[in-house]
């Protein structure tokens, strides 16, 4: 707390260094606040979550075991015994005609001491002092008699938690106990170890935090799902991504398989285990314990509208290209129907009715689908249409969204929207992770859209900027800076732009396959970006109505590296003003207010800057850039502001018209 304080004070007094430097021309900016030029969508800003990253296993979802199925393609991967074969054997029995969880360990104790399992976590288990953990185990004691011990371990394998259950003769059945952490562990494990003479069977075992978000059992890690609340998104975006393709179309993402049973869910590698040689993710594979009906459930926690992506028949073009044949694609359809059942169906309908099962009888309000990932050429085009003209037929409610393909610009990109323009789809879904560069080059990107065609979704973008070896030191404050540019661009043309998602969203800083990425994490804490800062001040300064901000009758989009935009509250009466000065001298500004009568109360201005453009934060330095705010009086009816240089400032007051 202390940190931040000192912060907070500091940054203003840096800011003002800068300003006194040197005295440049005033950039007099001209803001019509009583003439709405178009309404914001509210779901304008919203998250794009994919599990790449260790982003759902190992991180949003906050069990803490392993492979705690014996499912792994590796069944004892995670695992490790203490190789006391005296006290006990093991052996993994896989039952193969069940479909899902078909196997189990069984271990045969002699009676010699004592045989133990431990397991190794996601990179290690983040284990926090005074919390308490539930584990849990299916097991039968089949033969004989045993004891089972419980512990936590830290790194150092000394033990900083422990309970004891005995086990029981007769048929599988759930064992559970609850551990309080005497200490916190980084990296810590769990081991538990069985003592006696018989045969016990377990499975399915597995080690939560009770404190979870909304302390749901079983539930998401609150931290980060705190962090996604803190940008109060207007959508949430899922499961990707290229994992909704998946590398073959026999890992693609399917919902179905999803819900239900958390134990029943039928367990895959993830398509990011083998995607990159240089981080290779041996032991990455999904449980799906977060699945649609969890994607879902958040979506409503976070007051965001759900925006499933759905496998159109189509594994990812940069791996197979293996697409499923034009009269195959009729199963993938039929998922998209019964996913608009699951969400929105009565519960008298089968999906609805698993709905309600799960916990949810109410209709989740799902309203749009996104009909593939980054596919491309004519093969997505065929599949689209099929799925367009059953979707549209059956549920002329729901919006579709059409993706642009893979890059921001070049002949896929030509070519998607040429064919769009005639299918006419809701929403395009474009891409880009480009350079900082093209990011204050391309904020004017929409201004010369054309305003009657399709609406944008900004799905997935991010400024891929230089990096050092710090996991976290892509999201530089240059990176953050040159997004906020281009936002303003975003923001200045949502008449057509109606959703965008920065991408990834979450990283385990010993775990990851991708970055730059929004929000960093380790076992224990995690970290918010530059980026998420710029995020998140779009998000919580939205508006409802974009309103013209003009320097001699046009948009400041780059000139002098200066970038605006602006936008009203039209039920708060505020004005709310983003500005980018991406020089390396501050910039003054008057912002002349027309058709107002004249501000009031306090004008609050928060500043987003950094003392280098490459500066970055981590998780030991979380704090390098943040937001500061300050408060000033507000009067008159214009705004006299010295944006310091590389900053990003929002300005929000309230008016009387
Ligand atoms: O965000 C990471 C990846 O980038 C997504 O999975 C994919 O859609 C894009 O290529």
């Amino acid at each position: 707390m202390k940190k931040t304080f000192l912060l907070v004070v500091l940054f203003p007094v840096l800011n003002s260094s800068l300003h006194a430097q040197k005295a440049s021309p005033v950039n007099e900016v001209v803001i019509q606040v009583n003439k709405p030029v178009t309404a914001i969508s509210p779901s304008m800003w919203g998250i794009f979550f994919e599990d790449i990253n260790f982003g759902a296993d190992g991180g949003l979802y906050a069990e803490l075991v392993k492979n705690g199925s014996f499912e792994f393609p590796a069944p004892l991967m995670g695992w490790r015994d203490n190789g006391n074969q005296n006290a006990g054997k093991l052996l993994i029995v896989n039952r193969a005609a069940q479909e899902t969880n078909p196997r189990y360990a069984s271990i045969e104790l002699n009676g010699n001491g004592v045989y133990s399992l431990t397991n190794e976590g996601f990179r290690g288990m983040g284990i926090h002092k005074q919390e308490t953990y539930h584990f849990s185990m299916q097991a039968a004691l089949t033969t004989g008699n045993a004891t089972l011990k419980i512990e936590l371990l830290n790194a150092a394998a000394a033990v900083i938690g422990s309970s004891t259950i005995t086990l029981s003769q007769g048929a599988a059945k759930q064992y559970t106990a609850s551990l309080v952490a005497n200490d916190t562990a980084q990296r810590g494990k769990l081991r538990i170890s069985f003592e006696g003479k018989g045969r016990v069977e377990a499975d399915l075992i597995s080690l939560f935090p009770a404190s979870t978000w909304k302390n749901r059992p079983r539930g998401l890690r609150a931290d980060l799902v705190q962090k996604l609340a803190d940008l109060k998104p207007g959508f949430l975006r899922f499961p990707g991504g290229c994992i909704v393709e998946g590398k073959e179309l026999a890992n693609r993402y399917q919902w179905k398989t999803t819900v239900g049973n958390p134990e029943e869910r039928k367990l895959i590698m993830n398509r990011w285990n083998v995607e990159f040689r240089h981080r290779p993710a041996p032991d990455y594979y999904q449980s799906f314990g977060l699945g649609f009906f969890e994607y879902f459930q958040l979506a409503e926690d976070l007051g965001a509208a759900p925006l499933p992506i759905l496998n159109c028949g189509m594994a990812c073009q940069f791996n197979s290209a293996e697409v499923a044949s034009l009269s195959d694609v009729d199963p993938y359809i039929q998922d998209a129907l019964d996913l608009i059942e699951f969400a929105n169906g009565d519960v008298s309908t089968k999906w609805g009715k698993l709905r309600a099962a799960m916990g949810h009888p109410a209709p989740f309000g799902l309203t749009m689908i996104g009909v593939g990932n980054e596919q491309w050429e004519q093969q997505y085009i065929e599949r689209y249409k099929l799925f367009e003209k059953v979707l549209k037929g059956k549920h002329p409610e729901i919006k579709l969204v059409a993706a642009a393909g893979p890059y921001a610009e070049g002949d896929l990109f030509e070519f998607a929207w040429k064919e769009f323009r005639q299918l006419k789809p809701d929403y395009m879904d474009e891409h880009y992770y480009k350079s900082p560069e093209w990011f204050f080059s391309n904020a004017d990107r929409y201004d010369n859209y054309d305003r009657n065609s399709i609406k944008i979704f900004a799905g997935e973008y991010a400024a891929h900027g230089k990096d050092n070896t710090q996991a976290e030191s892509k999201n530089s404050w240059m990176s953050a800076m040159a997004e906020a540019a281009f936002m303003t661009g975003l923001e200045r043309n949502a008449d057509i732009v109606k959703m965008c998602s920065y991408a990834p969203l979450l990283a385990h800083v010993d775990a990851w396959q991708w970055r730059p990425d929004l929000i960093w994490f380790d076992n224990l804490q995690s970290m918010a970006t530059p980026n998420y800062y710029v995020q998140q001040l779009y998000g919580l300064n939205k508006g409802t109505h974009v309103v013209t901000a003009l320097a001699d009758n046009k948009a400041l989009s780059g000139k002098d590296s200066l970038y605006a935009s602006a936008v009203i509250d039209s039920t708060s009466k505020e004005l709310i003003i983003k500005l980018v000065n991406a020089g390396d001298q501050p910039a003054d500004f008057r912002f002349a207010l027309k058709g107002i009568k004249s501000l009031k109360g306090q004008l609050q201005q928060t500043v987003l800057s950094a003392p280098e453009l490459l500066t970055y934060n981590t998780l030991d330095q979380p704090l390098q850039v943040i937001p500061v705010t300050t408060v000033i009086p507000a009067k008159g009816k214009s705004i006299v502001y010295q944006a310091g240089a590389r900053s990003f400032t929002v300005i929000r007051v309230s008016y009387v018209q």
